[in-house]
């Protein structure tokens, strides 16, 4: 039987690859976001999901239930990454952050944790990133809810060790996503700037790291951050 991963926000940027990374080595991917797919490969299945609703949450991880009986790895990739000023930020530009990107991998681990725990096995991968180490203006909101993420996950490594279940944290400094390029390039040339390793990362430079997180001889590694391109 083939392994499962699930993975949110796979219509686009780095989840999209992971998704078509997971496909080519032989899972199934239970794939989702707010909006629709554009992914047509065998083996994916994309779901609508805003995973800061509890209530989407609990529906998809159910169907995973449904389908797949059962979840090997999980990413929790989907997240949102405006940059903004502190004095310029109302409620309503803050909360959906916090909400997607805090919320919404609370409610994802939580529920496929569950599903891990009925088999005594699982690999969680929670995705953190460059901002939360570098402090950098217009990032607090963003940063703040990734160095939440580190946290979480760490603690969450040392409630589901003993069910067989290992989580960590992939912390990407740069890749060109929508979201990336949003951003604007003198944003963008100040960020890389500060950056340990002064360049952009490439898809297969990320997948590496997922790629070290499931490795069956990775069972032992839980609760560790790797930050890429940059000393934290
Ligand atoms: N790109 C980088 O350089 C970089 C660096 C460090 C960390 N990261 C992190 O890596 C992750 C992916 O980033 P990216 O650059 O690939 O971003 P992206 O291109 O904007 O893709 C984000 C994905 O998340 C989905 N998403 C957003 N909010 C969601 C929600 N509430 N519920 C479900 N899905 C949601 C989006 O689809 P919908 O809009 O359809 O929902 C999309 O599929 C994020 O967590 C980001 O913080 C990225």
């Amino acid at each position: 039987m083939k392994p499962v991963a699930a993975i949110t926000g796979t219509s686009k940027g780095i989840g999209r690859g992971l998704a078509e990374y997971f496909v080519d080595h032989g899972y199934l991917v239970a794939g989702c976001s707010r909006g629709p797919s554009t992914l047509e490969l065998e083996g994916y299945q994309h779901t609508q999901v805003d995973v800061s609703d509890e209530n989407q949450v609990a529906e998809w991880v159910y169907s995973i239930k449904e389908d797949y009986d059962g979840v090997d790895v999980l990413v929790c990739n989907a997240g949102l990454a405006p940059s903004f000023l502190l004095v310029m930020t109302p409620g309503k530009v803050l909360e959906p952050v916090l909400a997607t990107n805090i919320c919404g991998t609370y409610y994802v681990c939580r529920g496929i944790a569950k599903l891990m725990m009925r088999r005594r096995s699982g690999c969680i991968i929670t995705v953190s990133s460059m901002a939360a180490g570098l402090h950098l203006e217009g990032t607090s909101a963003y940063s703040a809810s990734k160095s939440a993420i580190v946290e979480m996950t760490k603690i969450f490594a040392k409630e589901l060790a003993p069910f067989g279940i290992t989580c960590n944290v992939i912390a990407p400094s740069m890749i060109m996503t929508e979201a990336v390029k949003a951003l604007g390039e003198k944003t963008i040339k100040s960020a890389l700037s500060k950056l340990t390793i002064k360049r952009e990362l490439s898809m297969e430079e990320i997948c590496n790291v997922i790629s070290f997180f499931t490795a069956p001889e990775s069972r032992c590694i839980t609760g560790q951050v790797i930050h890429m391109g940059l000393v934290v």
